[in-house]
């Protein structure tokens, strides 16, 4: 097709008018949590243009029909996977890895086995710098992470674990030769090695759904996402304290928000708190 041709097509498409974003707006936070904010007309439909014409459709008022029509609930997956930000980076903000870095050799120095919950992982730097960490300081195998996010897209890259050596500027050289596979010469990529790799767990689980998972953490790792979601959802009930020896009240998490999900069953120790709640 040529470009004109192409051209031709996009406009085809009517913009977005203020009524169907207020749709998707009411849409995106009743499914995720998405508080998006007036004035956000322009992003939403750069990133949903391209799925009403991946479908085939001519406009965004078809596009919705499909999403909610949708009992597989895949057309819904792929506008929450177009919506999300999904900016990350290996030890981004490495004052909470730091302060994690502590805690592995004070108060979880002698722990058989440590879990850790990164739970908005994105495409995975998170989970890898936690994985690398708790290598360094427990040794190997003494540590899980249960990974997970609302997207499937960023799900498998985060489970494939292989990044472009630009991506991987910021990862000290040693954690590189112990816990990744150089690919290329001189890398073009590298990729998490398997011992690594085998101690994550993916798994894709909403904040803001109900969440029933059969394990304790005593870390979780929730950055960069409450802030997304607005009061309905982190005024709700904090995650419930399970208590113990290093209990602290008025405890938070890496990411500087308390975890306030809503989700009751779901028990945590709290730690720390790096920032306003
Ligand atoms: C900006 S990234 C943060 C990644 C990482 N935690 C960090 O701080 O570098 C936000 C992530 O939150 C995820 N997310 C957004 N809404 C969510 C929800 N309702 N439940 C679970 N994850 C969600 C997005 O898919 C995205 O990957």
């Amino acid at each position: 097709m040529t470009q004109n041709a192409n051209l031709q097509e996009w406009d085809a498409i009517r913009p977005l008018s203020h009524r169907e974003f207020e749709e998707f707006r009411s849409l995106a936070h009743r499914t995720f949590g998405l508080d998006l904010k007036a004035g956000k007309e322009e992003l939403v439909s750069a990133r949903l243009r391209k799925l009403v014409r991946g479908s085939g459709l001519r406009s965004f008022q078809e596009y919705y029909r499909q999403v909610v029509e949708d009992s597989t609930g895949r057309t819904l997956a792929s506008m929450i996977d177009a919506l999300t930000t999904n900016h990350t980076s290996f030890l981004r903000e490495p004052d909470h890895f730091d302060f994690l870095r502590q805690r592995l050799s004070s108060e979880f120095a002698n722990s058989e086995r440590l879990e850790i919950w990164s739970a908005a992982c994105s495409t995975g730097e998170e989970v890898w710098t936690l994985a690398c960490l708790l290598n360094d300081c427990l040794g190997p195998n003494r540590g899980r992470i249960l990974a997970t996010d609302i997207s499937n897209r960023v799900l498998k890259a985060a489970s494939e674990g292989c990044y472009g050596a630009d991506r991987c500027a910021g990862i000290p050289a040693a954690w590189l030769s112990r816990y990744f596979m150089a690919e290329g010469r001189p890398a073009r990529s590298y990729r998490i090695a398997p011992a690594i790799r085998a101690q994550v767990q993916f798994q894709r689980v909403n904040l803001v759904e109900r969440i029933s998972l059969a394990r304790q953490f005593p870390v979780i790792f929730c950055r960069n996402v409450m802030i997304y979601f607005d009061r309905r959802f982190t005024g709700s009930r904090p995650v419930r304290s399970t208590g113990g020896p290093n209990r602290r009240r008025n405890g938070g998490l890496p990411g500087g928000r308390r975890l306030r999900t809503g989700p009751d069953d779901v028990r945590a120790r709290l730690l720390h708190r790096t920032g306003p709640v």
